[in-house]
């Protein structure tokens, strides 16, 4: 299986319809049994999805054309024996419940990103602290 966690940034003037990127993502998902978790703070994005390297790639590729987001930064894409984040075709969680394990295992994966992507990483946990 692959796994891929990501951070993006809302893209400006666009406002996040988080329900309907949910309503397309679980159904999408749930058809090729690709599952994830979702976290937006208002401004931007942290998604980890795995499941079977082909599917993974075919919506990953969709997201990244999706307008609504940009700035895309991949912070860790690697194989997996099971699922690390749950088996929820898309789990969505606010900054505010946050659960912290998760986000702990979201920042080891993130150790070998590239500086930008941990910049972007270290600014989405600095406003989930705040929020
Ligand atoms: C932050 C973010 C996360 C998304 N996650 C998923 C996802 O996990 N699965 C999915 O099918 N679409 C996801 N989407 C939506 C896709 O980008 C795309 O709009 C959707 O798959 C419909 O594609 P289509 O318009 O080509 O049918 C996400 C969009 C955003 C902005």
């Amino acid at each position: 299986m692959r796994q891929i966690v990501y951070i993006s940034s809302l893209c400006q003037n666009v406002v996040a319809d988080i329900p309907a990127i949910l309503a397309t993502a679980r159904r999408r998902n749930a058809g090729q049994l690709v599952t994830g978790m979702l976290f937006f703070d208002g401004r931007r994005f942290l998604h980890a999805i795995e499941g079977a390297a082909g599917p993974v790639q075919q919506i990953f590729t969709r997201i990244q054309g999706d307008p609504r987001h940009q700035s895309i930064l991949i912070l860790s894409d690697r194989g997996i024996k099971r699922r690390e984040f749950g088996v929820e075709a898309m789990a969505y969680r606010p900054p505010a419940e946050s659960d912290l394990p998760t986000i702990a295992r979201m920042a080891i994966l993130s150790a070998h990103a590239s500086p930008a992507a941990r910049d972007t990483f270290d600014a989405f946990m600095r406003m989930r602290r705040a929020a």
